[in-house]
């Protein structure tokens, strides 16, 4: 007879399951999409994606942000996938763009697919599958994926406007997570994606050297804990570093845990918009549940929750867009 505390999970389970089908179904997507033309979808993005990481590690946080700036800029549509032509300059190629990483990974999946299911598989629903699997090996939740996305054919760098940058306060990240649909509790959710990864240090120095544009050494942001900011600099010398990459959950940046909250409630956020969470109410206090390291299964379940919600922003269906045949070539 099953224990009280697994059928107690399996409500929980039937209950989530169904919340993220309901969610997928209102945009279209659905759990079995491909169970009739390519069944086997789900098995081989894993599969590649182990290969991938175990060859790359470090790729499991690019390939998460991947999948959020394809989902911010026209929906998760693969737009963020496509290159530049002469009359047009891509997402791709956009200043906020431009330290994303793994797109060769998610072509070297397309290739994979297209050999098993010709012209099936949308790149839009392989950057879901491969985000969340990337978090699922790098020992994190794990999530529904419905599936049935189409391929954007529009991609323009001024759209990019739509990512939050990371100098952004709380109301301009309430404000543009609510454009997509995100509520307060997925921008505190999603920002744990901090959990994974790496920045560069030009996209925080301003915190460490200008923070008011009197660029001096007494110019800092005065949110960030004084430690931290002497360990910084000696990591990001100058404004001008854009080349050194800094742990953003040091010691824990290939594995994903709670531990980002803990960083951020010690005032140790790597970004303007982490110190951010602090400064609102409600945010503020789910850093510091989650900073106590007691409740990280809630946290799972809510990033698993917030990334099923983002995961169906403003996506194509049925007969929009296409199928690409190259994730970064419109057909
Ligand atoms: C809340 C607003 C957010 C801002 C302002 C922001 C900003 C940034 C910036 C500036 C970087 C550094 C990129 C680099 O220097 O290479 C970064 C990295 C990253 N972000 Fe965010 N982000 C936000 C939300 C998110 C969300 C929602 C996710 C996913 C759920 C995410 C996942 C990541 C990951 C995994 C990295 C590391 C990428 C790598 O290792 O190359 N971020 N983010």
């Amino acid at each position: 007879m099953a224990s009280m505390a697994a059928m107690v999970t399996m409500g929980v389970a039937a209950l989530f399951l169904s919340a993220a089908a309901s969610s997928a179904m209102a945009a279209g997507l659905q759990m079995d999409f491909y169970s009739s033309t390519c069944p086997r979808v789900e098995e081989i993005v894993k599969d590649e994606m182990v290969e991938i990481l175990r060859a790359a590690p470090t790729l499991a946080g690019p390939l998460l942000r991947l999948h959020f700036h394809d989902c911010f800029v026209r929906g998760c549509d693969g737009s963020v996938l496509l290159d530049s032509t002469p009359a047009n300059t891509a997402e791709k190629d956009a200043t906020p763009n431009l330290t994303l990483r793994g797109f060769g990974s998610v072509q070297r999946v397309k290739d994979r697919l297209e050999q098993a299911c010709p012209g099936t598989v949308s790149c839009a629903d392989i950057l879901a599958l491969m985000a969340r699997d990337a978090v699922v090996l790098a020992r994190g939740p794990s999530w529904p994926v419905a599936l049935g996305r189409r391929d954007g054919r529009v991609s323009i760098a001024n759209e990019t406007n739509q990512l939050p940058p990371p100098t952004a306060n709380f109301t301009r990240l309430v404000q543009m997570f609510a454009a997509k649909g995100l509520g307060v509790k997925d921008l505190v959710v999603l920002s744990g994606g901090h959990t994974l990864g790496t920045a560069h240090c030009n996209l925080f120095s301003d915190r460490l050297y200008n923070f008011t544009g009197a660029n001096n050494l007494a110019d800092v942001d005065p949110a960030l804990d004084a430690t931290y900011l002497a360990r910084l600099r000696s990591r990001c010398q100058s404004l001008a570093d854009n080349t050194t990459l800094n742990e953003m959950d040091p010691g824990s940046f290939l594995s994903f845990d709670a531990s980002y909250y803990r960083l951020v409630a010690k005032r140790r956020g790597l970004f303007h918009s982490d110190a951010a969470l602090l400064s609102d109410p409600a945010t503020r206090a789910y850093v510091q549940r989650q900073a106590t390291g007691l409740f990280a299964d809630e946290f799972f379940r809510d990033f698993a929750d917030s990334m099923v919600k983002m995961s169906t922003v403003d996506v194509l269906t049925g007969a929009q867009g296409e199928i690409r045949k190259k994730c970064y070539l419109v057909n």
